[in-house]
């Protein structure tokens, strides 16, 4: 059941936490499926719903930068990391910026798949922030989808995947960002971004110098975020990645979907494939940004994926983004799409 966000329900939804029970939580990136992070069988059950991979660790989401401490345990850290954990609380977060840090043993191994480490992450949905100080402070939450399915960007999605095995669902609108956090990982030699997300690597470099570059699947390094999988993020419909040369040569098909990264290369697409006819975007046929804007390509992407997913087509063609600011996210989450 979806409840609007207010007073009542977030109280309501904090003791469904603390009693063990699951509740969808909005947050700016995606939709989470939120249970109390010190109990472990609502641990379990986060991954018996989403049928998730026990190998698979979850993020834990506070609402206090403070409460870092009671989890993650800093002195563990090379000095040189403890002083980039620091600057990079400090300047984004609350937001999506996830941080992978020594695992304090208070902290059931469970969350983290029995890894030393434990993924940290203070969204910035205010209710999100509500729900999690209302409860224990520490609220396990891996995106509110089954898992290798798109993650769901309005409330609406998790209903339809997860809608029958959840004791609530809040609905805080459409999440703002679109696209899951950034995963950094503060605890070898030099930072290292596991998962490209809403926070860009530009920025993080900015304020704290180089990241390592992130592994690829089956290169040393890759098994540190077991998450990662090749598949994941992905359609019912068959996906194909195309360039954007590519994606400007395609034929047009009636029984296949097309999904323009902005306006102007669906246009220009359009005018070639039907010359005598008026631009016109038929069924099928979208784009992701109007300007080729990576933060508005973000925000409307997963939307866009599950409605062409619901279209019945046979196939799903995408153009790649820009691989500048969120288009990073953006590519990682087609590449495994079309896995
Ligand atoms: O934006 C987000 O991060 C959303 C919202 C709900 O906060 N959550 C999310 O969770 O995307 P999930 O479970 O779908 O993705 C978590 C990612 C996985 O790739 C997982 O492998 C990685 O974080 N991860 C979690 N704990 C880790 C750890 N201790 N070490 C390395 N990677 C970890
Ligand atoms: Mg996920």
């Amino acid at each position: 059941m979806i409840y609007r966000v207010d007073e009542d329900t977030l109280r309501k939804a904090a003791e469904l936490l603390c009693a063990g029970e699951l509740v969808a939580v909005p947050t700016e990136t995606v939709y989470g499926l939120g249970g109390d992070a010190f109990n472990a069988g609502a641990l379990a059950k986060i991954f018996d719903v989403k049928k998730r991979p026990r190998f698979d660790p979850l993020i834990v989401h506070i609402a206090e930068t403070g409460t870092l401490e009671r989890l993650g345990d800093l002195s563990l850290l090379e000095k040189a990391n403890r002083e980039k954990a620091a600057l990079l609380t400090g300047r984004f977060w609350p937001g999506p910026l996830t941080l992978v840090l020594p695992r304090r043993p208070e902290v059931p191994a469970l969350v983290s798949s029995g890894l030393p480490t434990v993924a940290l992450r203070f969204p910035s949905h205010p209710a999100a922030q509500k729900l999690i100080s209302y409860s224990t402070g520490a609220v396990a939450a891996p995106s509110a989808n089954s898992f290798g399915r798109l993650s769901p960007t309005r409330p609406e999605h998790v209903e339809a995947d997860l809608g029958g095995s959840i004791a609530m669902i809040l609905d805080g609108g459409p999440c703002r960002i679109g696209v899951e956090s950034t995963v950094l990982d503060l605890t070898g030699e030099l930072p290292r971004i596991l998962r490209p997300g809403g926070l860009p690597r530009e920025e993080i470099e900015a304020l704290i110098g180089k990241t390592a570059q992130t592994p690829r699947e089956g290169e040393q390094g890759a098994r540190l975020s077991p998450g990662m999988l090749k598949s994941h993020y992905a359609p019912r419909t068959t996906l194909i990645l195309h360039s954007g040369k590519e994606m400007a040569e395609l034929p047009f098909r009636q029984n296949e979907a097309y999904l323009f990264f902005d306006r102007t290369s669906m246009e220009s697409w359009l005018a070639g494939v039907f010359p005598a006819q008026n631009l016109r975007a038929g069924e099928g046929i979208f784009y992701l940004s109007e300007n080729g804007d990576t933060v508005e390509a973000a925000g409307r992407f997963f939307g866009i994926l599950h409605h062409v997913d619901g279209l019945g087509k046979t196939r799903i063609h995408a153009e790649e983004a820009p691989p500048e600011g969120l288009g990073a996210a953006i590519n990682d989450r087609l590449i495994r799409a079309a896995a």
